[in-house]
């Protein structure tokens, strides 16, 4: 990308001057994927980077809860976000207080908090979760029952995959829920030789039309490892943009939908962050350390 080598210079300077790193999701567009991220992966890669990350300042790259999730891992550490609107349609639809209704009305059924909540809704909650580990997780806590919440399409395609009853909120990520199985099955009957990979936020009978699902690290293993001749990722449109330079050979159709609040972050906004070190996020310290047990829990088990 000529035009941006500028920017895209710039910004790897003053990282090293400022002693900063970027943690960039898998949803970022190329030119922060391949351009200036220093780590890149799915919400719990990022998490465990931000706990090994020797900087003073992070660089989050990806929507607010996760950069929500950096500064509760490092609260002596500046946390910025180059657009503190990236929101996330799961975080906007629960809050601490509704947390605290689900505790009152089920006594003793343990709360897993998928990581797209604020630091408020996780610090209500026993443990934490991402798409990569959450039959773990659920399995991890040795009951019947459990909520997972806020996602009711990653908890019901947990379900199907656990003995452990789920119940679920009624949440759903705006980007995934738009998928339906009857396009899926209609683009198999273009081409029946394309390979179907979804992401676990899309509803069941989505995820029971595709040849896999996973988080968006266990989809771009998925597709290192096969090599399918094609593949059709159900998720974010970034994603095969960002794999496409690193897996020749396999043709990408194309489907997706966008998600507007991963994409309120461009490499400009990355680069006036830096220069004004801003926007700055800031989580209360009783939250925090309240959050940073449901956050620790889930990483332990990792380990
Ligand atoms: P992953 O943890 O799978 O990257 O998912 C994050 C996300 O927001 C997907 O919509
Ligand atoms: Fe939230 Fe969906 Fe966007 Fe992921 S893709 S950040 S879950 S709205």
């Amino acid at each position: 990308w000529p035009a941006l080598a500028p920017t895209i210079h710039a910004i790897n300077k003053l990282k090293k001057e400022r002693n900063a790193v970027i943690l960039a999701h898998n949803y970022m567009t190329p030119d922060i994927y391949h351009g200036v991220a220093d780590v890149v992966g799915d919400s719990l890669q990022l998490a465990i980077e931000a706990t090994r990350t020797s900087a003073d300042v992070i660089v989050q790259c990806g929507v607010h809860f996760m950069a929500e999730t950096s500064k509760i891992l490092n609260p002596s550490k500046t946390v910025l976000i180059p657009d503190s609107r990236a929101g996330c349609s799961l975080a906007e639809s629960i809050t601490a207080e509704d947390v605290r209704g689900l505790r009152e009305r089920n006594p003793g059924v343990p709360i897993i908090t998928y990581v797209n909540t604020s630091a408020a809704v996780k610090a209500e909650c026993d443990i934490c979760c991402t798409s990569s580990n959450a039959v773990e997780v659920v399995e991890s806590l040795g009951v019947d029952r459990v909520f997972l919440i806020p996602d009711k399409y990653l908890a019901a395609n947990v379900a199907r995959k656990t003995n452990v009853e789920v119940l679920i909120w009624d949440g759903a990520c705006e980007v995934h829920e738009r998928f339906t199985a009857q396009e899926l099955r209609d683009y198999r009957k273009i081409d029946p030789d394309v390979k179907i990979i979804a992401h676990p936020e899309c509803p069941p009978e989505v995820v029971e039309e595709a040849d896999f699902a996973g988080s968006t690290k266990h989809m771009i293993d998925w597709v290192k490892e096969k090599k399918p001749a094609k593949v059709m990722m159900i998720t974010e449109c970034s994603m095969a943009d960002n794999v496409a330079s690193e897996t020749p050979g396999v043709d990408y159709i194309r489907p997706c939908n966008l998600c507007p609040h991963m994409k309120r972050i461009t490499l400009s906004k990355i680069l006036d962050a830096l220069i004004e070190m801003k926007e700055e996020v800031t989580v209360d310290p009783a939250v925090a350390g309240l959050a940073r047990r449901a956050v620790e829990r889930m990483i332990n088990l990792k380990s």
